[in-house]
């Protein structure tokens, strides 16, 4: 970052001392105020709940302009990259930098390829599970668990162990989703097939069984790489700044990913997928299309607690980038499919369509975001609507892993440990319970 040849002057109406902040400049996007001195300086700490005004830290992974409805990974951008390049290069691009060159691309993908495996073991905690249980449930649980059979090879102040582990996490969170998935509907494990691609492999892991040869359709591939692509990384979101508190405490990597697992799941973030077919499926219910103008009035009466989901975004204030990719390769998947009249479809592009005219919406800058049709394409895929936030955690995982070295790569990085306005109770004394 640059010192801005502006600073920042906070001033006091009470005539407390004025305090000069330096003013940094990124590459692009907006400059900071630098802060780091003024509880020292000022006695007082500054307020922002949400982090709406706040940068927590410097990154060089991945920018969004929100007001332009752009997304660049390490300066490229989405729709580039999900056009020209499939998942793997993306994570290589994520986690080093740069996209991979031809050797470069072979020798990443042989070393995921060669981590695809879990311990024996890890079958065994999916017993204590019920058949029905949510598969974030489970993933919380594995991905935790990956810590058990890691802990002591992972130290976390040594650049290769973190790359091992990285290697590991990409590699195994498909197994596990997978493992997840099979485990709900009572079928054996598919072992990871080292001749299949990264996304033609967890198809299979998904939906092939021993009793007969599971062929992968091209197109279902390339659209699974495609979401695992879309999905890959977004900044400081809650799920990202999850994994930096966690890790920033020292822990290993695969604990700090769990607690990234675990906030992702959360309907205002990852689980808005699930909740948004939820959503449609019920509109569907009352009658589709047609009530949808009755739906959409329950979504502007606040006290119905209804919100649109798949719509809304904190940074986005224009169309997210990645839910025109994503309708795009929900057209491409229907048509392969045969299912181009699929209701949910045609209803998913209504609303979309009623609410980019509603004043309501307009007048918040309220556009669909990646989760919008991202769930659409997974069932017309044969993913269970409950999975779909833990594939968004396997895709997801690169990110976390790339912003967590980042951090940790980061000679001056200090332990996360935010302040607060108290507004409890002073000191007072204790009275004897005979007189409470
Ligand atoms: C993801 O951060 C990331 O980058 C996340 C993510 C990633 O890749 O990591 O992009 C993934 O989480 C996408 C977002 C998925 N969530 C949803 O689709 C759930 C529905 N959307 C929201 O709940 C909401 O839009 C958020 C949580 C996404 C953003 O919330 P903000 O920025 O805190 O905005 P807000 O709740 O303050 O809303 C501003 C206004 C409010 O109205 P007013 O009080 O100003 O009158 O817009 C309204 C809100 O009521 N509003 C919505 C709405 N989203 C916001 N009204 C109806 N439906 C919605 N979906």
């Amino acid at each position: 970052m640059k010192l801005a040849d502006n600073k920042a002057t906070l001033s006091f109406s009470n005539g407390s001392p004025s305090v000069d902040l330096p003013v940094y400049h990124g590459s692009v996007g907006p400059d900071v105020v630098d802060i780091r001195k003024l509880y020292a300086q000022t006695g007082m700490f500054t307020y922002d709940p949400g982090f709406l005004s706040t940068a927590a830290t410097q990154s060089a992974i991945t920018y969004i302009d929100g007001d332009k409805g752009e997304l660049l990974y390490r300066g490229y951008p989405i729709e580039q990259l999900a056009t020209n390049c499939d998942f793997l290069e993306t994570c290589h691009l994520l986690l080093y930098g740069e996209l991979p060159n031809t050797d470069q691309k072979k020798d990443f993908t042989s070393r995921v390829t060669n981590h695809t495996m879990v311990n024996e073991q890890m079958q065994f905690f999916l017993r204590g599970f019920r058949r029905d249980a949510h598969p974030m449930a489970i993933m919380t649980g594995l991905v935790g668990a990956l810590s058990a059979f890691y802990h002591d090879s992972t130290d976390i102040t040594n650049p290769e162990h973190r790359e091992i582990a990285a290697i590991r996490l990409i590699a195994k969170m498909p197994t596990l989703v997978a493992m997840a998935y099979k485990y709900t509907v009572g079928q054996p494990y598919m072992y990871p097939q080292n001749n299949l691609s990264y996304a033609g492999n967890f198809l299979h892991m998904m939906f092939a069984t021993p009793c007969e040869k599971y062929v992968v359709n091209p197109v279902i591939e390339r659209a699974m790489d495609r979401i695992f692509t879309l999905h890959a990384d977004h900044e400081q979101n809650a799920s990202t700044s999850t994994v930096r508190l966690c890790g920033s405490s020292g822990t290993n990597p695969f604990a700090a990913i769990a607690a990234g697992v675990a906030c992702l799941w959360g309907p205002a973030h990852g689980g808005a997928n699930e909740a948004c077919l939820n959503m449609l499926e019920d509109i569907q219910k009352m009658g589709g299309v047609s009530k949808v103008g009755e739906f959409m009035e329950k979504v502007k009466d606040k006290n119905s607690g209804v919100r649109l989901m798949g719509f809304g975004h904190r940074v986005y204030k224009n169309y997210d980038p990645r839910a025109k990719l994503m309708q795009e390769t929900c057209r491409e998947v229907l048509t392969e499919l045969g299912l181009q009249n699929d209701p949910l479809f045609k209803l998913a592009m209504a609303l979309e369509k009623i609410a980019l005219e509603d004043d309501y919406f307009v007048s918040r800058k309220l556009y669909p975001n990646v989760d919008f049709y991202s769930g659409i394409v997974q069932r017309a895929i044969g993913i269970p609507v409950p999975l779909f936030t833990a594939i968004f955690a396997l895709a997801r995982t690169v990110g976390w892993i790339a912003q967590l070295n980042e951090m940790i790569g980061d000679p001056e990085y200090k332990i996360g440990r935010p302040r607060q306005l108290f507004s409890g109770s002073v000191k007072r004394d204790v009275k004897p319970l005979a007189v409470r």
